[in-house]
């Protein structure tokens, strides 16, 4: 760990510049990131609060911290304003460039951030590994502290993720890990609880049935009978919200990978229908794409009066899921580890 009371300018080390002299640090901010970055004013995005109380527990002057897969920044923007004196660095390793570009502009000047785009190699089929974007000196420190928070879920090649983790965290460091869609026993899940991604499915089943009962809706319905259209809407929402694997699958991968697991702490978030709606809204097609079509699946897109109509389903099937309340509870699981 460094000492105490470092000037700034010490954080990062020579050769290793915060923002990377490429193209997308100078390309357009996109709606598609926006729209995520919403969701940092939903009362569900209190998850991240304990990834902040857990970091900052951690944390001494002169550490960098990774944030891998950050994102638009919205932890690191948690971060920084929960720890506005200690002088420490976040980098923020992320797949999108969107989200990445979306995240400069929020915090280029903040000499505490740097940033770095881990692109996906198509050829390989696999997403470039930090070691891979961070210069030699970077390389050589390491961080001390690394976390993952709404991502982990997303990651297909995990296993190599999380080896590129172990190779670049300090052996006394510490990883923290969270997400809402980690599957747990039906024991260990909280009474009326929901894994987050859960509620898609749950909101496809009732708009099937709402859409079946209702003539308003019959122009989309004749698709619900052809098995093999609805099977590949099904792909096509996985591809969106991929299935829940189990938490033994995310220890047993961290173990795997040289880490000893600490800790395992679920906690329930309060999640507003109406903002969980305008969330879903975002990725309508991946919801119920069935209604009206995809594209990507009968060649021609919806037109906006279906894509209205399908919005309005999902908001009456959600109100039916959630029983007309105004708010449910989804679990998270938080997952401390250190090098073993
Ligand atoms: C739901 S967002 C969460 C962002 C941020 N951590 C937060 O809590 O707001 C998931 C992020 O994971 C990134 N991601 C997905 N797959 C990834 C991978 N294989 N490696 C690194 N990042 C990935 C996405 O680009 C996206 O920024």
């Amino acid at each position: 760990m460094a000492s105490h009371g470092e000037p700034m300018t010490t954080i990062w080390p020579e050769g290793f510049p915060r923002v990377p002299d490429q193209a997308w640090t100078r390309s357009d901010v996109k709606e598609l990131a926006v729209g995520y970055d919403n969701v940092e004013e939903h009362g569900w995005y209190d998850n991240l609060d304990p990834t902040v109380e857990d970091i900052k527990r951690v944390l001494e002057p002169g550490d960098i911290v990774l944030d891998y897969s950050g994102g638009t920044g919205i932890l690191i923007g948690r971060l920084l304003e929960a720890i506005p004196e200690m002088p420490f660095g976040v980098i923020n390793v992320d797949a999108s460039k969107k989200f990445l570009r979306l995240s400069l502009e929020k915090f280029e000047k903040n000499e505490r951030v740097a940033f770095r785009w881990i692109r996906y190699l198509k050829e390989q089929e696999r997403v470039q590994r930090v070691q891979e974007v961070f210069e030699e000196p970077m390389l050589e420190r390491g961080v001390e502290a690394l976390a993952s928070t709404n991502a982990i879920h997303l990651y297909y090649g995990l296993e190599e993720t999380l080896d590129s983790w172990r190779d670049i965290i300090q052996d006394d460091g510490h990883v923290f890990v969270q997400s809402g869609n980690i599957g747990l026993p039906n024991d260990r899940m909280p009474e009326d609880s929901w894994i987050i991604d859960q509620t898609v499915t749950a909101i496809d089943e009732a708009a099937q049935t709402i859409a079946r009962n209702e003539d308003r809706w019959s122009p989309y319905t004749d698709v619900l009978d052809d098995e093999d259209r609805m099977t590949a809407y099904e792909t096509l929402r996985e591809k969106y919200f991929l299935p829940i694997r189990p938490l033994s699958y995310y220890t047993d991968a961290l173990k795997g990978a040289g880490f000893h697991i600490e800790d395992v702490r679920h906690r329930t978030v309060e999640a507003k229908v109406e903002e969980w709606y305008e969330f879903l809204s975002v990725y309508h097609e991946g919801v119920l794409g069935w209604v009206g079509g995809s594209e990507r699946i009968e060649d021609e897109p919806p037109t906006d009066a279906a894509v209205e109509d399908r919005l309005a389903l999902m908001r009456a099937a959600m109100e039916q899921v959630f029983e007309r309340e105004d708010a449910f509870e989804a679990v998270w699981t938080y997952i401390t580890c250190r090098p073993a």
